[in-house]
């Protein structure tokens, strides 16, 4: 038989154990705010800059990078995301339809048009209007996802966008820049 004594210094011990575990969670997650109990450590995903950064320029790159890919994205992507990535080209481009150049050239109906080919934008490269052809979606990924890549001399002085889903998104925003958008890709 347990005496009464001996039963409290037993609760006691309980409590006592139930307290230090408790008051370990309690540490335990408001130092490590990415703890769950339930799903154990997840570590955060370190924002696409620091990735780069730290995988190396050439790792950043990419040498997977189609920009295929990007063009067979396009018909789920959603304009709306890409307008508001567009934040971070607005410091250097309009978008409005006869909106003057600011920067680099206005991109109301970018989609299709020739390279280096708007009139009232006097900053091209000599690269740019060398190059010739069209800013079709194949091009238009392969530009904005590494401008100095795809056009060595360029002046746009960006250093690209990584993320497959994003250009898609943005390009999906800038074919709706246009009276008659550009039919999306098969
Ligand atoms: C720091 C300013 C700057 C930023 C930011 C910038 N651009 Fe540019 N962009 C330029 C300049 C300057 C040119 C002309 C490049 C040349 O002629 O070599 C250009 C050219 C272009 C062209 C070719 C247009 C044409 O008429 O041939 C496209 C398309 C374009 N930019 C898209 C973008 C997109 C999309 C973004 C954002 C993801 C962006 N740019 C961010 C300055 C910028």
């Amino acid at each position: 038989m347990m005496d009464s004594f001996e039963f409290s210094k037993i609760s006691a011990a309980v409590l006592l154990a139930l307290l230090v575990i408790v008051g370990a969670r309690v540490v335990i997650s408001s130092s490590h705010p990415h703890y769950d109990p339930a799903a154990g450590y997840q570590l955060p995903e370190p924002p696409p800059e620091e990735a780069a950064a730290g995988a190396g320029a050439a790792a950043a790159e990419g040498p997977a990078f189609n920009p295929a890919d990007v063009v067979a994205l396009l018909k789920t992507a959603k304009p709306e995301a890409g307008k508001q990535a567009l934040g971070k080209c607005t410091s250097c481009h309009t978008v409005a339809k006869d909106a003057a150049s600011k920067a680099g050239p206005n991109l109301w109906n970018v989609v299709n048009r020739k390279l280096g080919a708007l009139g009232d934008f006097k900053g091209y490269s000599d690269q740019m209007k060398a190059k010739g052809g069209e800013w079709t979606y194949e091009h238009l990924a392969g530009f904005i996802h590494s401008p100095k890549k795809y056009l060595p001399g360029t002046k746009m002085g960006f250093a690209g966008v990584a993320k497959p889903q994003e250009l898609a998104d943005i390009i999906a925003y800038l074919r709706t820049l246009a009276d008659s958008p550009a039919p999306l890709p098969n």
